[in-house]
């Protein structure tokens, strides 16, 4: 049981950082403790924690140049359960449709991380504004069972 999210950013452009920004203010607002990562190391991360991977796609399926030190230490890991979620932002006209939000959600995976539900994948040709639409994600995903199952505290949720 957590109050504690580690938000773990991938951006190259600065849209997924709103995102991180706006589901850290939403956090704060129901009584939720967040920090964010915008040079993620694996050291850093508390493990009492949800992790919560905000990656954008660049290059041709590419992770961000910022988030590509952290893939690199996750082969590595022994994430032991560690409770995660993934929100992807990429843009549907390339074929590698939000391919950095895919790899991220397979190494936390494969090194023995637990998603708590299914990776979400935001088009940005369909939603302008993304954090609009990660914004709604995230607030539904607060309310399933798996993440209930590991937050404590407040509990004031959207
Ligand atoms: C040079 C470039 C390459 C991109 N490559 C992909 C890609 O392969 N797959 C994808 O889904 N989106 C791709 N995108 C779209 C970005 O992921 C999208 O614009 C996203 O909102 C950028 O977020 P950021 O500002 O946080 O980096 C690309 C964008 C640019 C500018």
């Amino acid at each position: 049981m957590t109050t504690r999210f580690e938000i773990i950013v991938g951006s190259m452009l600065g849209a997924t950082e709103y995102v991180a920004d706006a589901i850290e203010e939403k956090l704060a607002a129901i009584g939720y403790q967040s920090a964010i990562h915008l040079t993620p190391n694996l050291n850093d991360l508390e493990h009492d924690a949800i992790w919560l991977v905000c990656t954008s796609t660049h290059g041709a399926g590419d992770l961000p140049d910022n988030i590509q030190a952290f893939a690199e230490q996750l082969p590595d890991a022994e994430l032991d359960q560690q409770p995660y979620l993934v929100i992807g932002l990429g843009d549907s006209s390339y074929d590698t449709f939000c391919e950095g939000g895919k790899q991220m959600h397979q190494l936390l995976h494969q090194a023995g991380g637990q998603p708590l539900a299914d990776p979400h994948y935001v088009d940005v040709l369909a939603h302008p504004i993304p954090e609009e639409e990660a914004l709604s994600w995230f607030e539904h995903s607060l309310q399933q069972p798996k993440v209930r199952a590991r937050l404590s505290g407040p509990g004031v949720l959207v």
